[in-house]
């Protein structure tokens, strides 16, 4: 099936490791022109490098800085003319218990996964109002759908990605613009396709022993982990005019972790 995405313009934040390295590589493989919006910007550098002729551009972006977020939008509508998607994946976490988290980790969860979705959907929202088309894909997790147990905070946020992407898609459906939410299952990056400001390089990585990593696959009916390239084939397909009929909804793609 062509998806028909040759030639679109695509902004992927957090597109520099793992689950947005693969998404960014994956809308390369397509035709498509990427921009890599990271903090991180010598990971996103290094995932341009990987991508096929110039196709993927990286571009130093902190999702929790309004201003920084509308510079690079600036950025790409003075050198691509438009934004065709958009795909939110900047994130952060730290497996915790609520009552064990330091304040400064609940602000960080906040600022990236709750302000980083608002900052970067509203000034791209309102560029797609004005051409009357666009695609928004964001990355959420089956912790904002149930609940997880030491990710309180984190479920909270991504709760809150599921529920604005309800709300902005009814507002901006009368101009043929969609908004959907993907939540992957658990995907531990690797050091080689992860970057410095992965959550997989820090405490968090340091969690999950193979022991605990073989105890979670057995817990998901398909009996494995995600891998990076699960939700690549569903976030194309959300951002392809093939989706057009498709707004508002939530796509677990979590080997049946979750069935709601
Ligand atoms: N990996 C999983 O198990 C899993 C499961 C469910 C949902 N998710 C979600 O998928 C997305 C990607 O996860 P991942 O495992 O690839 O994470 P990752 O930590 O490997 O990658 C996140 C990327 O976001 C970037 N980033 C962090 N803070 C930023 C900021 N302030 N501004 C711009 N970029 C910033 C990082 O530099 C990094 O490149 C996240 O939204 C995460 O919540 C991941």
């Amino acid at each position: 099936m062509d998806l028909g995405l040759e030639g679109a313009t695509v902004v992927v934040s957090g597109g520099a490791s793992n689950i947005g390295r693969a998404i960014s590589l994956g809308f390369a493989g397509e035709g498509a022109r990427v921009v890599i919006a990271d903090i991180d910007h010598a990971q996103a550098k290094r995932v341009a490098d990987e991508a096929p002729g110039g196709s993927v551009v990286a571009r130093e972006t902190d999702v929790t800085d309004p201003g920084s977020v509308e510079a690079t939008v600036e950025f790409v509508l003075g050198n691509f003319g438009g934004i065709d998607v958009l795909v939110n994946c900047a994130g952060w976490t730290v497996d915790r218990l609520f009552l064990d988290k330091p304040r400064e980790e609940l602000e960080k969860e906040i600022a990236v996964d709750f302000w980083g979705f608002i900052n970067f959907t509203r000034p791209v929202v309102a560029h797609m109002v004005s051409r009357r088309r666009g695609r928004v894909v964001s990355i959420a997790s089956d912790a904002g759908r149930i609940g997880e147990w030491r990710e309180a905070v984190y479920s909270g946020t991504k709760a809150g990605v599921i529920a604005m992407t309800k709300a902005i898609a009814r507002e901006v459906g009368k101009y043929g613009i969609t908004l959907n939410v993907v939540c992957p299952g658990f995907t531990p990056g690797r050091p080689e396709t992860s970057g410095a400001e992965s959550i997989w390089r820090g405490e968090q990585g340091a969690l999950f022993g193979e022991e605990v990593l073989e105890r979670i696959a057995r817990s998901y009916p398909l009996r494995r982990l995600g891998r990076p390239e699960d939700v690549v084939a569903p976030v194309l397909l959300l951002a392809s005019e093939r989706a057009s009929y498709i707004t508002g909804q939530t796509l677990s793609v979590s080997g049946g972790y979750t069935m709601i």
